[in-house]
């Protein structure tokens, strides 16, 4: 569900045409609902109720400061993948004990930041990187708290590019090395073992791959509590998928994942972390842009819009599919045509859907993408030096750029010419 309706004839973001937002910031643009963020992090919450459990938001979704900040104040925790997340999430107030620390090749500057701003745990994904932690720890004096995270060897049945959880995959440390990998961890002054970690892919549409990934969790459990280590703290990931088409059938609810979850393993009375990003916000961001041409081909027709790929990488790169529909509600029953939707960057990968049936939209209108609220602006780039593009965060019936598109000429002063030039 989302906040993004048609009123009076015009697309809104909660209570804001967003012909409104367009007229002032211009297009194209990424648009934000506060509520459905909002909306989305207490599904995950509530589903684990019950339960002792921290939601953290999987940040690379979606980063702004002003998301992480209104997820943050309601109480979420962050799973960070960089130094530079670890500080946007400190930046945005989230404190040190709600943010996890993922990712294959945390660097050394890394860790120690994290371990200065102080953190929850890091989800250690390697050997070497684990004799990194214990040194670094044992040089400031202090403990490095960490899960491990296992590879379960599950597929997850989604898009090749975005599984995680096989053996041919580089995440994690092979289930089957865990109890060795744990007990050099347990003899290691630096290291605190707290828990496991896991995480199998994105845009999960089937829990089945959960469940057998959670049910070896929770035999690894038992093991290493009977070799003697404190697991006290199982972080599941993140994955959940979200529809991405009104048509097709819908993927599972948080509130059925946390039934799993609660099912699998909650007679280990762990506290339970997951890390969702797509389905917090996905469906809360919208992207908008402009009909800039029309053009009839050789036996098909172009919509040319003034957003590419750069802006919204996604179906160059996955082959995603996004909902694109006009701002201007069109009339019921109105005819539609095929076109292929395409951007103005120059190459044939710049196409962000094929023949897809759309009513009339001229040139100038506006046409808005979808479930573009995750991994739409983290992705975006300046390919063809065109400008990010602005993101704007909607409550209610106020709006406010929350990150400016910049100039043309902040771009090529961002360069620098060597002095023989
Ligand atoms: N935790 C870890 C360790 C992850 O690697 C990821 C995503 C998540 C949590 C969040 O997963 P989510 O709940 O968002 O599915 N750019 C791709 C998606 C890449 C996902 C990478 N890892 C896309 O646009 O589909």
């Amino acid at each position: 569900m989302d906040h993004f309706t048609y009123k009076q004839g015009v697309l809104h973001a909660e209570d804001v045409p967003l012909t409104e937002i367009a007229a002032q910031v211009g297009t194209p643009f990424y648009v934000y609902s506060t509520a459905t963020l909002l909306r989305h992090y207490r599904l995950f919450d509530e589903a684990l109720d019950g339960m002792d459990h921290l939601v953290c938001y999987a940040m690379k979704a979606a980063s702004n400061q002003a998301i992480l900040k209104t997820l943050g104040d309601a109480g979420a925790g962050m799973d960070v993948v960089s130094g530079g997340e670890y500080a946007r999430a400190k930046a945005a107030g989230v404190p040190g004990e709600r943010i996890v620390f993922s990712g294959v090749g945390k660097t050394e500057a890394e860790i120690r930041a994290a371990l200065e701003g102080g953190i929850r745990q890091f989800n250690v994904e390697s050997e070497p990187e684990m004799d990194v932690l214990n040194r670094v720890a044992l040089e400031l004096g202090t403990k490095a708290p960490i899960t491990v995270r296992v590879n379960p060897d599950v597929d997850a049945r989604t898009h090749a590019k975005i599984a995680t959880g096989k053996s041919e995959n580089k995440f994690g440390i092979p289930i089957a090395r865990a109890r060795e990998v744990y007990a050099i961890a347990s003899r290691m002054e630096g290291i605190e073992v707290v828990g496991i970690d896991v995480h199998i892919g994105s845009q999960l549409t089937e829990l089945e791959p959960f469940e057998q990934a959670y049910q070896k969790v929770a035999e690894l459990t038992e093991t290493l509590r009977a070799d003697g280590h404190d697991i006290r703290r199982l972080d599941l990931g993140g994955g959940l998928g979200i529809p991405y088409t009104r048509a097709n059938s819908a993927p599972p609810l948080p509130v059925e994942y946390g039934a799993l979850i609660k099912r699998t393993l909650g007679h280990l009375g762990c506290e339970i972390e997951i890390e969702p990003g797509r389905l917090i916000a996905g469906n809360a961001g919208l992207m908008v842009a402009a009909v800039v041409y029309v053009k009839s081909g050789e036996g098909r027709d172009f919509l040319i819009l003034d957003a590419a790929m750069n802006d919204l990488i996604r179906p160059a790169m996955y082959d995603a599919h996004h909902d694109i529909v006009p701002v201007q509600e069109p009339a019921a029953g109105i005819e539609q045509r095929a076109f292929d939707i395409v951007g103005p960057v120059c190459e044939t990968g710049d196409t962000f859907a094929r023949q897809r049936m759309m009513p009339p939209v001229p040139p100038g209108s506006l046409v808005a993408f979808r479930s573009a609220g995750a991994y739409g602006a983290v992705m975006s780039s300046e390919y063809n030096t065109r400008p990010l593009i602005p993101e704007v965060l909607v409550k209610d019936d106020q709006f406010a750029v929350i990150r400016a598109r910049p100039t043309i000429d902040e771009i090529i002063n961002r360069d620098s010419v060597p002095s023989w030039l």
